[in-house]
């Protein structure tokens, strides 16, 4: 088949690569020329396992090429996916500016029928406001079919996502477009679920939403195993062992962050709202989040007081391992806060440093993880990168000038770290008399 991808993020890159590999040819554009001067080149903008490897690939086959002209990948496809970003406006709405701007410049371009596949995060009713726009852009009768395709592909682990879906959920009015769009996934397999549009705008919105109050039920659990002596970890393998449950999704730490569960749980809301329907459980599982990122920072007043003049060594600022991305990093507001308070902030990354870079200034990059902790007052482990799970503790404590260990994410054995002399602290296990973990 003959593939147009619209926007080259970390869902329409992945995918334009996945499908390329999978045989097809796959055009993708987009109008930001820089980014395809990169991808022309074989650069790729974002951090993704594996990527690299399948785009060598499909580019040296020519089974995939990228274009920033609109018209050249309209033209040359049949089936047309828009994948490009739906942020948060301020008031948590979602902003649909650049679907809208996309569906008028597909009915500017279309010179036959299309198949246009919309893969970006929508509230229910976008199927219907993308066909509308395309109607009444077209300048000749050309017919079309619009379909709703969400994505659930995670970052870090988007290539293995794309390549080896749960579920591939098709969202349509004509079932032979529907059935054209399930031929070109069928052999990645995955269950093909054929859904009203409306149902598969809405099931996008309900998976993160189920999702991020999955995590945040777990957090809130967490703060009350603190409270009565019950470990965290042995209760949600206990819960997570129950089939109806599952195991996925239940650990605890510093909450979610990310390009899709703050932006997707808030838009939900303000759309519930539009419609009259307040959804307290999603409502809860944001304002939960919200407060459990900042959870280090009781730590740190417990236990140094003052913040002035403190140095914190902050490990991790990726809102998750193995990515570069830091958008909504539980990070970003730890670091800001301990600014706030006076104290001074070392961090390390493996990965996302460059990005910080260009939001968050005053704070002192590191070269490594024990470059960070040197002369600190305390260290918070914010993001579980691999390389965060093996570091030395002897090591550590002999470089910080004072051993609080602030483990966001539980990675490290309490009991060991209280015997090498840390003040440890970390989510949803006895405090062990914190501060100073007096036994
Ligand atoms: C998510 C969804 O998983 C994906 O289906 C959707 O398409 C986009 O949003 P992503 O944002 O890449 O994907 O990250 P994910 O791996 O799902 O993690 C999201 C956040 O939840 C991270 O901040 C992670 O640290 C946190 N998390 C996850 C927990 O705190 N505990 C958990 O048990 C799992």
């Amino acid at each position: 088949m003959r593939l147009c991808i619209i926007g080259t993020g970390y869902v329409g890159l992945t995918t334009g690569v996945c499908l390329a590999h999978l045989g097809n040819h796959v055009i993708c554009i987009d109008r930001d020329a820089d980014r395809i001067e990169q991808l022309k080149k074989g650069i790729i903008p974002i951090h993704e396992d594996g990527l690299a490897e399948l785009m060598e690939e499909s580019m040296v086959g020519e089974r995939l090429e990228f274009s920033k002209s609109f018209s050249y990948g309209v033209t040359n496809s049949d089936v047309l996916f828009i994948t490009v970003g739906t942020p948060s406006l301020s008031d948590g709405d979602v902003d649909l500016t650049a679907v809208k701007e996309v569906a008028q410049d597909i009915a500017r371009c279309m010179d036959g029928y299309k198949i246009i596949v919309n893969k970006s995060t929508v509230p229910v009713g976008t199927q219907k406001l993308v066909t509308g726009i395309i109607e009444k852009g077209l300048s000749s009768d050309t017919g079309f079919d619009v379909l709703s395709n969400p994505e659930f592909l995670r970052e870090g682990n988007a290539v293995v996502d794309t390549m080896h879906p749960d579920r591939v959920v098709i969202g349509a009015d004509n079932m032979e477009a529907a059935k054209v769009l399930s031929g070109i996934y069928a052999p990645m397999g995955g269950r093909i679920m054929f859904t009203s549009p409306e149902s598969a705008e809405m099931i996008k919105y309900a998976s993160n939403a189920f999702l991020a109050a999955k995590i945040s039920f777990i957090n809130e659990i967490a703060n009350l195993c603190e409270k009565v002596g019950a470990d965290v970890s042995e209760v949600a393998l206990g819960v997570g062992l129950d089939s109806r449950i599952a195991m996925d999704f239940l650990k605890a730490g510093l909450g979610y962050g990310g390009s899709c569960f703050p932006k997707d749980t808030r838009a939900l809301v303000r759309f519930a709202d539009g419609h009259g329907c307040s959804l307290k459980l999603v409502k809860s599982a944001i304002e939960i989040n919200e407060m459990q990122r900042l959870r280090p920072i009781q730590k740190l007043k417990d236990s140094l007081g003052q913040m002035a003049g403190k140095i914190i060594c902050v490990l991790g600022l990726s809102f998750k391992p193995n990515t570069d991305d830091i958008r909504e990093t539980p990070s970003l507001d730890i670091i800001r806060e301990i600014k706030k308070l006076g104290g001074r902030v070392k961090v390390y990354d493996p990965k996302a440093m460059p990005n910080a870079r260009k939001v968050l200034e005053e704070v002192e990059y590191c070269t490594d993880a024990y470059q960070a902790a040197r002369d600190a007052h305390a260290l918070i482990l914010v993001t579980e990168w691999e390389q965060f799970k093996k570091l030395d503790p002897v090591k550590l404590k002999k470089l910080m000038k004072r051993p609080i260990f602030i483990d966001g994410r539980n990675v490290y054995d309490a009991d060991s770290m209280i015997e090498l002399g840390f003040e440890y602290y970390c989510i949803g296990k006895k405090d062990y008399g914190w501060p100073g973990n007096a036994k």
